[in-house]
């Protein structure tokens, strides 16, 4: 078996983040999220692992390499254009050369990992398996209906889904998924849809198994299923501390301080993460927030939050909750007159004040 992991498209429902970066790359408890695909597809015994990139392509490769670091060889698949899932799988046809393969989408997390899933597609060997998960929303993602436990119909977002049970970001596949990627049309959003693609295989009889996950599954693509996975992903996190701890700090709970990190005259209340070369000073970090490399906080805080890598939270009055935070960001509080709110935001940013 082979893998496909996706690690293309836009990100637009993350933007800022993702003008200047892939949403893969976005680390949940310190770690790129695209990280913990990678670990799920090797735990499942597969180590020929495609990676299909777009436009970010120089910055996956920078993060992930060449696999050893997991004992994998990942091979680079440049998606000629953002053209949809079934797209990325016709692009990669060489690569899985008559491979049976699990497809893998880049910014999906599964609690419980695949193991269970591949080991059941390699006995009972279907023409392809789906994972499913019922959801609140089933509108935004592709839906499956089934009857007796057989998979009957799959539509892509619906506007009246027809069932609670959503298509997860990872798909079993034998080759003959190659038939029916050549073989669908461009959906209304110009994308040629896997789930057309698995559609089409049902009406051609082929067999198409559900495999329904029970422990949690998240498709990081909007802010708010970023913060929440990155609360589950903290919560299991054993507590170790690698930092520096000086003055009257307080390490509450489960929480990890990495490397070089310097909490000074501060309170971390866990689960919380603080990343390597971090700088807590006379600041209050709460449950459920990841401070990633290098970040400084000074007289501030911040909770349930992701800041990213060197960003600097100065003497800010009022705490910062809900917050997803880019690389190299300044917030501070302005030591001149006149008291005035000044800002520099990028595109699509936004800023909520009390
Ligand atoms: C894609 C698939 C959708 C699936 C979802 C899971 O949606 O098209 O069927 O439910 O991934 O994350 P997208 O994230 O491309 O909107």
């Amino acid at each position: 078996m082979k893998a496909l992991i996706l690690s293309g498209g836009k990100g637009t429902r993350l933007r800022p983040i993702t003008h200047t970066g892939a949403k893969q790359l976005v680390p949940v408890a310190n770690k790129p999220i695209l990280f913990y695909a990678i670990e799920s597809v090797v735990k499942a015994g597969i180590s020929e692992i495609g990676m299909v990139v777009g436009d970010t392509e120089a910055e996956i490769r920078e993060a992930v390499g060449d696999g050893e670091r997991w004992g994998a060889h990942i091979t680079y698949i440049r998606q000629t254009a953002p053209l949809g899932l079934a797209h990325a799988v016709k692009e990669s046809e060489s690569f899985l050369a008559g491979h049976s393969f699990v497809m893998y989408l880049g910014d999906n997390l599964v609690r419980d990992g695949i193991e269970a899933f591949v080991k059941e597609f390699t006995e009972r060997r279907p023409d392809a398996m789906i994972l499913l998960a019922p959801v609140q929303a089933p509108e935004r993602f592709g839906v499956a209906e089934l009857q007796d436990g057989h998979v009957v119909r799959l539509v892509e977002k619906p506007a009246e889904p027809k069932s609670d049970l959503a298509l997860v970001g990872v798909y079993l596949f034998t080759p003959k998924i190659f038939e029916a990627v050549r073989a669908i049309r461009p959906s209304a959003r110009g994308e040629l849809e896997i789930t057309d693609a698995i559609q089409w295989l049902l009406d051609h009889d082929a067999k198409v198994e559900p495999h329904i996950v029970h422990g949690w599954w998240k498709d990081t693509g909007r802010l708010e299923d970023m913060l929440e996975a990155n609360r589950i992903v903290l919560d299991g996190l054993e507590a170790s501390n690698k930092g520096t701890i000086t003055g009257s700090s307080q390490l509450i709970g489960k929480v990890v301080v990495e490397t070089g990190a310097v909490v000074e005259n501060s309170v971390v209340r866990g689960p919380a993460i603080i990343g390597r070369g971090a700088r807590i000073v006379n600041s209050y970090v709460g449950p459920f927030t990841s401070i990633y490399h290098t970040v400084e906080i000074r007289n501030s805080e911040i909770e349930h939050s992701i800041v990213l890598e060197g960003s600097r939270i100065l003497d800010v009055a009022g705490r910062i909750e809900d917050s997803l935070i880019g690389k190299d960001v300044v917030i501070r509080r302005r030591q001149t007159m006149p008291k005035a709110l000044q800002f520099m935001l990028g595109d699509h940013s936004e800023v909520e004040l009390t």
